[in-house]
């Protein structure tokens, strides 16, 4: 299971709170594939990647175009394949439903996002927030 700890946590609130609710996600969906009901929660995690993409990714983008981030490009590039990732993943979903290596595939991608976003990508955006917001106050 994972947990929220610093190598995820990034020190804006909206961010952290967002990653601690994925990785309740993920921890949710990795306690049904451990209790073989992985396939019938498929539908819940690809629901709330979904939400998570719509919601949370848009939020960060419209907060980088407010604060003027250095990367916007690199970055949003990332929330991007992440969308386009998903909606592979949801049109698969859709034509032929999760087969038993499903709830894995959604396992992994999540993970992966962890890992190569969230504990890099969003860090340097939250020390950038951070870094902007000590600015202000002491300008
Ligand atoms: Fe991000």
């Amino acid at each position: 299971m994972a947990s929220f700890g610093e190598e995820f946590c990034c020190g804006i609130a909206f961010m952290d709170n967002g990653t601690k609710k994925f990785i309740s996600e993920l921890n949710k969906l990795s306690h049904a594939m451990k209790t073989g009901e992985g396939r019938q929660h498929v539908v819940f995690a690809l629901d709330y990647l979904a939400e998570y993409t719509e919601k949370h990714l848009k939020d960060e983008e419209k907060v980088m175009i407010k604060y003027r981030f250095h990367d916007i490009e690199n970055h949003a590039v990332q929330h991007d394949e992440l969308r386009t990732e998903l909606s592979k993943v949801i049109g698969e979903y859709a034509k032929r439903g999760a087969d038993h290596a499903f709830p894995l595939l959604i396992q992994r991608l999540m993970a992966d996002w962890l890992s190569r976003h969230i504990s890099k990508s969003d860090k340097i955006l939250g020390d950038y927030f951070i870094a902007m917001v000590n600015k202000s106050k002491t300008s």
